[in-house]
């Protein structure tokens, strides 16, 4: 079975690496597609190296731009691949303009085509991930979902076959990678930080880096945190630009303890996560990341899809107003128990054996 993986964001590279993993070790053929959508060496180029991953067989150089002019121009150039390399299955990751075009473009020429990450909801349409999720799940002939959740929002949705509840493909990340996070990273010496003793916080959803209001509420919220302890900060580039075009990250206005820092490798990330006392992020990965470590996490949105963390009492949703944020970080006792969520580490493994069933039955008809 010929695979064509098609991914181009930060997030994507960490789901596919354990997958890539299991196809490799199934023997399996994976011909990778990186469409350029992140294209700095620390939102691409480092990744690959540290998560194993084999380097892309096509990079599409496809970069920034409005969604309908990244997402067509990826379209554009993934079809020409596709033609060429004639595969006999299409796998996409989550909810990115490059998760939509790879499904559009597959879907088009008629390849089957497997989501990973299917059925997750926010309910909000006007998210640019949600329109992306909807359309990529109606798209595919395999569903491979996370949680009982994501199977019940496609079923309501009318969509009842082939959903394949797997568990989720970044818990296997986390648990492959934890260790030797703990062993390689040495970010905690390099900032200054000790263990328990500071706060992480992401910001990077649209509605956040480009809402001004939005984004000062939750600078401003950090700062005042920061007044406590140390608040480290990798910064995503679009939040960057929108910080520093509105002079936010600029003192007076941030203290010292306030530490902005350029965006790390995943195994930078997993150690301060998992070192840290509380999370403040919009990021739907760093949500789940907070629960399997059990640091107490505070989402800077409206609404999450990860509703079993909430659920579960260690993961608020807080939006990015600077006084609900502060009540709920001052205030937060998470419970004793923290239920298993998201499958058990093995979902990469289950994924390649659903698709080597689904092979199976296509060959015998
Ligand atoms: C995208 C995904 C989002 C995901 C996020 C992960 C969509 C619609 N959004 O958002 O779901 O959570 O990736 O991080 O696909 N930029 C750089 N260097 C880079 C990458 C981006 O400078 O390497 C800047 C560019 O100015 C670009 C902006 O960031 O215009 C936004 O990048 P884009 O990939 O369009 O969306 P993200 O906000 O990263
Ligand atoms: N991450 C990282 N370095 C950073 C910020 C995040 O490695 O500076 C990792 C994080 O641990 C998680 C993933 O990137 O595994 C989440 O990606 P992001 O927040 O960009 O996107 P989302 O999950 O919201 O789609």
């Amino acid at each position: 079975m010929k695979l064509v993986t098609i991914f181009g964001a930060r997030p994507q590279f960490i789901k596919a690496a354990p997958v890539s993993r299991a196809l490799r070790a199934a023997g399996l053929r994976e011909i990778i597609i990186h469409t350029g959508q992140h294209y700095d060496d620390n939102m691409s180029a480092l990744f690959f190296d540290e998560l194993e991953l084999p380097k892309p067989d096509y990079h599409l150089g496809v970069g920034p731009g409005t969604h309908g002019r990244q997402t067509g121009r990826m379209l554009e150039k993934i079809e020409a691949v596709l033609l060429k390399e004639k595969p006999d299955r299409v796998l996409v990751y989550g909810d990115t303009n490059s998760t939509l075009a790879g499904a559009l473009a597959a879907a088009k020429l008629h390849i089957p085509l497997a989501h990973v990450e299917a059925g997750l909801r926010s309910f909000n349409r006007a998210m640019p991930e949600e329109v992306n999720r909807v359309l990529v799940d109606h798209l595919s002939d395999m569903l491979m979902c996370p949680s009982q959740s994501a199977v019940d929002n496609l079923i309501r949705e009318g969509i009842t076959l082939n959903l394949h509840l797997i568990g989720d493909v970044m818990y296997d990340a986390i648990q492959y990678y934890r260790s030797r996070a703990g062993a390689r990273s040495k970010i905690l010496g390099a900032l200054g930080l000790v263990p328990g003793k500071y706060i992480l916080a992401t910001v990077h959803r649209a509605e956040n880096s480009d809402t001004p209001d939005r984004l000062e509420g939750i600078v401003s919220a950090l700062n005042e945190l920061a007044r406590d302890e140390p608040v480290v900060f990798p910064i995503h580039p679009r939040t960057r630009r929108q910080l520093e075009n509105a002079g936010l990250l600029n003192p007076p206005i941030t203290s010292s303890n306030f530490k902005p820092i350029e965006p790390i490798g995943y195994l930078d990330m997993i150690r301060l996560e998992d070192c840290a006392r509380m999370i403040l992020t919009d990021s739907g990965g760093v949500q789940k990341e907070a629960y399997w470590l059990g640091v107490p996490c505070i989402t800077l949105r409206d609404e999450t899809e990860w509703v079993e963390t909430v659920r579960s009492g260690w993961n608020v949703v807080a939006g990015a107003g600077k006084e609900r944020i502060l009540d709920v970080a001052r205030s937060f006792l998470p419970p004793a128990h923290r239920p298993h969520l998201y499958g058990d580490g093995q979902a990469a493994t289950k994924l390649v054996a659903r698709l080597l069933e689904a092979e199976e039955a296509k060959r015998i008809g």
